[in-house]
């Protein structure tokens, strides 16, 4: 349980809301669609709070906050579309999916393994000043539990979240009340991947065609290879090992050594004292790492399903199963 402070839409508050994110801490925030749950993106354990605090059950990518499109440039990379969504909609409800740039800091877990990165520049006077104060890139889903309703007012947020959460930045009711459209751009194509407070219509006249993917394009299938929906190693992967076999690359979680652990390929431990928060933290990093070592099967310990063990377990279990 923490002690959640609701902070006043003034220098203080704000000064209060940047320190304690670049401290780690969790504060949600007015933007003008909705409030966000935000945490430092750049800070793995940070987001893995997010997961925690809102009892998401499973690990999707989360929307970057930045302060300006400059700030976004060192995020991500943007194609000549991207570019001309970015000058004529930002600041503003647009989020837009673009692939990681080599100076990007938005951690694995933000990013849920994937090499694209979602950004959006809010409009919201309070979300701006908090994410100039901030200075990094500020991953936020919308504040409310998982399964609720998306918050609109502070009120919403501390009842969905009060005694989760460090603090809520109170700045009054939100204007636009849904979520920010997605679009992603990669690969040259233009996709509309959710709909949200800028009109597909608008965005469709602006770069002067049709956006890919109908109103339900985000539960539609995708083209091979042009938007994972989530990181698949190219490694097999098998759960709950109990111990390792010679050659495997072996993922660890909590204390001990489990049998054939000394012959394996690679082997990182997610969290030695088995706290899932660390554990969620390193799940994509480590996933990719041992992926990288060229073992042909990554072998799992079992991880606990309770709290973000769920998150964790769904997305091992995703991974052994793409094939
Ligand atoms: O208005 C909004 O967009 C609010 C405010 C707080 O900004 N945020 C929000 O976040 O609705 P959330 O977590 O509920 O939605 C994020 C969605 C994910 O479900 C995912 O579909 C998409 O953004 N997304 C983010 N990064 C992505 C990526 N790299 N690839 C594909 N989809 C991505
Ligand atoms: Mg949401």
């Amino acid at each position: 349980m923490r002690q959640t402070e609701r902070l006043a839409a003034d220098a203080a508050g704000l000064a209060e809301a940047a320190a304690l994110l670049r401290r780690g801490g969790l504060v949600a925030f007015p933007t003008e669609t909705v409030y966000g749950l935000g945490a430092d993106a750049t800070d793995a354990e940070a987001v893995a709070g997010i997961y925690a605090a809102k009892e998401r059950p499973s690990f999707n990518p989360l929307i970057s906050h930045l302060d300006s499109f400059d700030s976004a440039r060192r995020q991500g990379v943007f194609d000549g579309t991207a570019t001309r969504l970015a000058e004529a909609f930002w600041p503003g409800p647009l989020t837009l999916v673009v692939p990681v740039a080599p100076t990007c800091t938005v951690s694995d877990l933000a990013r849920a393994g994937l090499d694209s990165v979602g950004l959006r520049v809010p409009a919201h006077p309070l979300a701006h000043a908090l994410l100039e104060r901030t200075g990094r890139p500020v991953a936020a889903p919308s504040a409310n539990r998982s399964g609720r309703v998306s918050p609109t007012d502070a009120d919403h947020v501390l009842g969905d979240l009060d005694g989760r959460i460090d603090a809520v930045l109170d700045g009054g009711a939100a204007r636009v009340g849904v979520e920010s459209t997605i679009v992603s751009c990669l690969g040259g194509a233009a996709r509309l991947l959710r709909p949200g407070g800028i009109p597909r219509e608008a965005i469709e006249d602006l770069i002067g065609r049709p956006l890919e993917g109908g109103p339900e394009a985000g539960s539609s299938p995708l083209a091979p290879g042009m938007l994972a929906s989530h990181y698949a190693p190219r490694a097999q992967v098998r759960l709950n090992a109990a111990s390792f076999l010679p050659g495997e690359a072996a993922l660890l979680f909590g204390p001990g050594t489990p049998h054939g652990v000394e012959a394996a390929h690679a082997a990182l431990n997610l969290s030695e004292n088995g706290d899932l928060v660390e554990a969620a933290a390193h799940l994509f990093s480590y996933l990719r790492r041992l992926d990288a070592s060229g073992a042909a099967t990554i072998a799992v310990s079992p991880v606990p399903d309770a709290g973000l063990g769920e998150a964790i377990n769904d997305r091992l279990r995703r991974a052994a199963a793409d094939r």
